[in-house]
């Protein structure tokens, strides 16, 4: 760059930033953007100079967080003074309008806003969720609404647990038979402490919420009483608002009484993973489940979405590979047992079942991302294949024409499965896919190769079974290594194969290999 471009950069830099020093009014940079009022029919945005139905900002009292915006059209000019509670959440009181010449100083502002005047809440669109300040399941003792005590139904309403600390689930069932339960999934966004007081801020989740509604739920309690008891009251507002929350006639009462976490029905035993699996990050094989182990829990996580959907909390260790646990999917638990296997250094299955008899289980294989040096199994040598025998049945007839396959495994190359398509003329055969070995094991009889692959093409991976007899079964599963009857049909196919080398045999493939794959086509198309 030369020396007169630099100046003129820089002079246009200088002129930028003193104009913006100059600039009457700037709002601070944290509370740019959209945010939500209630009763407004759209969001309401701040820029620098500038909030939506309120005007543009031409002064401010930084200290005092008052500041005058006049709005030409309406010709209104008012003072706005804004309290900052959470990231997540405004607050703000605002004088009625004034003509400009009336209202031309700010330092008549802390004197235009009736002490009385509402308090608007704004929350900040696009919130980023929180961890909640109350740790559920907590009990309902006692619970006023509407101004009265409700004696119905107590021992069914509660404050459950969700998926993490960020969410929880009030349940509360109706207090007469006129009304509903309200069953509200809520996500933390905003948490303030106001002398003895800690309120807290969160949006409604669940299904049940209708547009029109109230999309967020405000919070209060005595900061003093929950620390010191194990009973305390929670108080809710009738709107979102934050408003009538010391309003008795107005609020929603709740006293609660906090169990033991995960400790409701169960012994003292401490349950945790096995350490030697938690410093590491597993994945499903088509690579869209993370897990992690943690101590107590196991968490599933939906990489697309980039959310956990799952988590097993261990609620019992029965002996060092099988637990009760409690599976928690968004504000539902559902109790079950976890069996953890592990195949290989760097394979886990997970084999989930209802406890009482296996008659469904639910299978998911994990590989461990690291780098890792795999071999393939060296037992299952040359194959010959054809592209029959597909589960599909609907499908058959699109799959007239067969198309007949080799398969080495771990032979040309000791980490690779490849396979060749054999074209019409049996002396040609041509590369069609060349995928690495991650891991391999046998079943327990010793009947069945396992074998995961990672694609050359995809960063996904996928389990075949070899069934060894004379006839050999492959059996490929792209979901996880389980080819039982309930696994999801599509994602297994299944080939009859034919051994016709082992891989020893392999070096001089040429002329032997050649006739024998003829002999054998010709065998299997004499036995259709
Ligand atoms: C606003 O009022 C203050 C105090 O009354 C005064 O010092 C200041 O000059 C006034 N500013 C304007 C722009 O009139
Ligand atoms: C407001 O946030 C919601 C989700 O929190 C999002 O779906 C929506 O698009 C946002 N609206 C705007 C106008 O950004
Ligand atoms: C746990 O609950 C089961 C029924 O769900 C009950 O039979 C059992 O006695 C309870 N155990 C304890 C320690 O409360
Ligand atoms: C559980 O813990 C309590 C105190 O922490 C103890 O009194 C009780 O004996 C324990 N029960 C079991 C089954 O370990
Ligand atoms: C653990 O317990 C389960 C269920 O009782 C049993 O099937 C399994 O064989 C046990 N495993 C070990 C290693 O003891
Ligand atoms: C595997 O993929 C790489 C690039 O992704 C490619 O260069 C290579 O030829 C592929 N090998 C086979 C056998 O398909
Ligand atoms: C197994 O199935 C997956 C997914 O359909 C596919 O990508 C892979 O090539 C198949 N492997 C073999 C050896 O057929
Ligand atoms: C990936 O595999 C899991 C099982 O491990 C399965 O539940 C899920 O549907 C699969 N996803 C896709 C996109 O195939």
């Amino acid at each position: 760059m030369n020396g007169i471009r630099r100046l003129f950069l820089l002079n246009i830099i200088l002129f930028l930033q003193i104009k913006s020093a100059c600039s009457l009014c700037n709002m601070p940079t944290a509370w740019l953007g959209l945010w939500y009022q209630r009763g407004m029919t759209s969001l309401l945005e701040i820029t620098i100079d500038y909030i939506q139905t309120k005007g543009r900002c031409i002064d401010v009292l930084p200290i005092q967080q008052y500041y005058l915006f006049t709005e030409r059209i309406n010709r209104c000019t008012r003072c706005l003074l804004f309290i900052e509670r959470d990231t997540n959440l405004l607050q703000y009181r605002e004088s009625e309008c004034n003509d400009a010449d009336d209202l031309s100083n700010i330092t008549l502002c802390p004197n235009m806003i009736a002490p009385d005047a509402p308090l608007y809440t704004l929350h900040r669109n696009n919130s980023k969720p929180q961890l909640c300040p109350i740790q559920p399941p907590f009990l309902l003792l006692k619970l006023i609404k509407d101004g009265s005590t409700c004696h119905r139904s107590l021992s069914s309403s509660y404050i459950g647990e969700c998926i993490n600390d960020y969410q929880f689930r009030l349940h509360l069932s109706p207090c007469s038979p006129y009304y509903q339960t309200l069953d509200l999934h809520l996500l933390c966004v905003a948490t303030w402490i106001e002398g003895f007081h800690t309120y807290f801020v969160t949006r409604i989740l669940s299904k049940q919420y209708h547009h029109n509604d109230n999309p967020y739920e405000c919070f209060y309690y005595t900061t003093k009483e929950k620390d010191i008891s194990s009973s305390f009251s929670l108080s809710m507002a009738t709107d979102g608002s934050c408003r009538d929350l010391n309003s008795r006639h107005m609020a929603t009462v709740m006293t609660l009484s906090s169990i033991n976490r995960y400790m409701m029905n169960e012994s003292n035993i401490s349950c945790i993973y096995p350490d030697e699996f938690q410093q590491y990050e597993w994945y499903s094989l088509n690579r869209t489940i993370q897990m992690f182990i943690r101590n107590t829990d196991i968490e599933l996580i939906n990489i697309q979405q980039n959310e956990y959907n799952k988590r097993l909390h261990c609620l019992q260790s029965i002996n060092s590979s099988y637990y009760r646990i409690g599976i928690f999917t968004n504000c539902d638990v559902n109790e079950k047992c976890l069996q953890i296997n592990q195949r290989t250094d760097n394979v886990l299955e997970l084999i989930i079942n209802n406890c009482h008899n296996n008659e469904y289980s639910k299978i998911l294989t994990f590989i461990k991302k690291s780098n890792y040096l795999s071999l393939c199994p060296t037992s299952i040598g040359h194959l010959l294949f054809e592209s029959n025998l597909n589960h599909q049945h609907h499908h058959r007839q699109l799959i007239l024409r067969k198309k007949r396959f080799h398969m080495s495994v771990g032979c040309e190359n000791k980490d690779k499965l490849i396979i060749y398509q054999i074209e019409k003329d049996l002396e040609y055969r041509s590369l069609t896919q060349m995928d690495t070995c991650i891991a391999s094991w046998k079943s327990s009889d010793l009947s069945t190769i396992y074998l995961i692959a990672q694609s050359n093409y995809s960063d996904a991976s996928y389990c075949l079974s070899f069934q060894m007899s004379d006839s050999i079964i492959i059996r490929n599963n792209s979901h996880t290594c389980s080819f039982n009857n309930n696994e999801d049909k599509t994602s297994i196919s299944i080939y009859s194969a034919k051994l016709i080398n082992p891989c020893s045999q392999s070096k001089r493939l040429s002329f032997n290999y050649i006739l024998l794959l003829i002999i054998i086509l010709l065998c299997i198309n004499n036995t259709r």
